[in-house]
């Protein structure tokens, strides 16, 4: 893409931020890779090194070879305590403090749009966060703190100290269901907005993928930010195939210029 398409790209998306009244953001993997935290689907992606198959639930909680691999993404690749967020969780921070935002709907476990500054209640985090890992026998809960201090001093398949019971940290594994209420909330949210930007994700993995539809469907606009193609690229009012935080950056600065901000 060339600059002068670009420029008018970002003024494009900065004039439906400036005329929409609810703007909800929608990230994926994509918006951290920026922050280190490697994403799914790219060249080089997690499932390019693990075996999805192998991070089902079911296999979680019967087989001590699949909690031991899985305890060892998190090790490895998702314990995101030492990410720090990037330009674009920044931009979508500024866009909150600018009283812009209704809030930010993520697929990510990360806690980086918090870290950047939107404040907990905004953020819906439909596949769950690392905060916490619960036993599975007695449902006491761990701060996840804890879990990885022990992890890192080389405990492979941390269990529960009160009952030795099974920990499972609090994300949303493939064939678990996503936590009820946040869905629903997302849902509604999705589908009263009058703007809809999608940051950093392939929109192949359904229900969180079903929240741009339920956006269009209900005349919401729609901006994506994504390095590549995504299904729902034909439905969007702006396409950028650039970077999130550069892009992001420059929206939300041409918003501030705009508003005189
Ligand atoms: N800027 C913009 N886009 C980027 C960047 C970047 N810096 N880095 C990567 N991307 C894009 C990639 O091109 C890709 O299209 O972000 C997208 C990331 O897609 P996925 O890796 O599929 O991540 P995501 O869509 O969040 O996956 C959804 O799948 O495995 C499950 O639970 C997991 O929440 C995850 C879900």
């Amino acid at each position: 893409m060339n600059g002068s398409d670009l420029k008018m790209l970002v003024a494009e998306a900065a004039d439906l931020i400036l005329s929409s009244n609810k703007l909800v953001v929608f990230t994926g993997a994509g918006i951290s890779t920026e922050s280190g935290i490697p994403d799914f689907r790219s060249p080089g992606g997690i499932w390019e090194r693990f075996d999805p198959d192998d991070f089902t639930y079911s296999k979680f909680i019967s087989s001590k070879d699949s909690r031991r691999m899985q305890w060892n993404l998190f090790r490895e690749g998702l314990l995101s305590d030492k990410a720090v967020p990037n330009a674009a969780h920044i931009a979508i921070a500024d866009l909150y403090k600018m009283g812009r935002l209704d809030c930010v709907i993520t697929q990510n476990i990360d806690n980086l749009h918090q870290k950047a500054g939107v404040p907990d209640d905004m953020v819906y985090e439909l596949h769950g966060n690392m905060k916490w890992a619960r036993c599975l026998e007695c449902g006491r809960r761990y701060p996840f703190e804890e879990i990885k201090g022990r992890l890192e001093q080389g405990e492979e398949i941390p269990d529960c100290i009160a009952c030795r019971g099974m920990l499972k940290p609090d994300i949303v594994m493939f064939e678990e269901q996503l936590p009820v209420d946040v869905l629903e909330e997302a849902g509604y949210r999705s589908m009263a907005a009058d703007l809809f930007i999608v940051i950093g994700s392939t929109l192949t993995v359904y229900p969180a993928a079903y929240m741009p539809i339920y956006a269009v469907r209900s005349g919401v606009k729609l901006i994506i930010v994504n390095l590549s193609n995504t299904p729902m690229d034909r439905h969007a009012a702006v396409v950028i195939n650039e970077k999130a935080g550069d892009t992001m950056t420059s929206i939300v600065q041409t918003v501030q210029e705009k508003s005189g901000l």
